[in-house]
């Protein structure tokens, strides 16, 4: 069985990830940054794209976590573009990239996953991940990656935290980037919570593939 799939991210209240050069931008409030923080470890790994790794050079692990107990980082790099100084390739946890088969960069890390031509085989990275053990990942982003899972249809859960701020610009990330794509009327979704998380409100979501 596939693992179970958790999108998450944080927008402004004008729906943009980050700034219009990609700069971050602090959009969670405290107590969105705690619900993160403890999730992430429930998690068995976290999945991020090659933009959010040039863009934000994130960790992605917890304050407390070490090698064995923080989950799994897995980059979505087709094209090999992650440095070899990226933090996400640090000693602090196992790290899965995943590339093109006809990409011959190689890194440091547990694990290269090579699926796919042209664009990266989701099902077939999934397959080998749950091959792993790993039974459900987070994904954190950014909008092209989380755009592919909905694409794919393997998304089980998403949840957005809106935050009380407006980023603006026309070029600035949003939730679900890349090429639009028109299924009827979109992917519908049910709403499955709503709460106030400081000067904000974290949104839940079921989408109905
Ligand atoms: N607010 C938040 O919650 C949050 C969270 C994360 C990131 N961000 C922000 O989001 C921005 C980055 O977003 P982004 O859309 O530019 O980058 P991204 O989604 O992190 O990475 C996109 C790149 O990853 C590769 N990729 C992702 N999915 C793929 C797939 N299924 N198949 C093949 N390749 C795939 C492609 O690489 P190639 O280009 O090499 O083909 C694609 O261009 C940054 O500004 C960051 O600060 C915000």
């Amino acid at each position: 069985m596939r693992p179970f799939i958790h999108v998450n991210c944080a927008m402004s209240a004008d729906g943009k990830l980050a700034g219009d050069d990609r700069t971050q931008v602090r959009i969670s409030s405290d107590e969105d940054k705690t619900r993160v923080k403890t999730m992430r470890k429930k998690y068995d790994a976290i999945l991020v794209g090659v933009g959010t790794v040039i863009a934000d050079n994130p960790h992605l692990t917890f304050k407390d976590g070490d090698y064995d107990t923080n989950p799994i980082r897995i980059v979505l790099d087709p094209h090999g573009r992650t440095p070899e100084d990226a933090l996400v390739l640090d000693e602090r946890a196992p790290t899965v990239m995943v590339t093109l088969e006809d990409c011959d960069v190689e890194w440091d890390c547990e694990e290269i996953i090579r699926a796919g031509k042209d664009e990266i085989d989701l099902d077939a990275v999934l397959e080998e991940l749950a091959d792993f053990g790993i039974e459900n990942v987070l994904v954190e982003g950014g909008g092209r990656t989380i755009a592919s899972f909905f694409r794919a249809g393997l998304v089980d859960r998403y949840s957005v935290f809106i935050g009380s701020l407006v980023i603006g610009g026309s070029n600035a990330p949003t939730p679900c980037d890349g090429d639009g794509w028109v299924r009827e009327s979109g992917i519908k979704m049910d709403l499955e919570d709503c709460e106030v998380l400081g000067n904000g409100a974290l949104l839940t979501f079921k989408p109905r593939f």
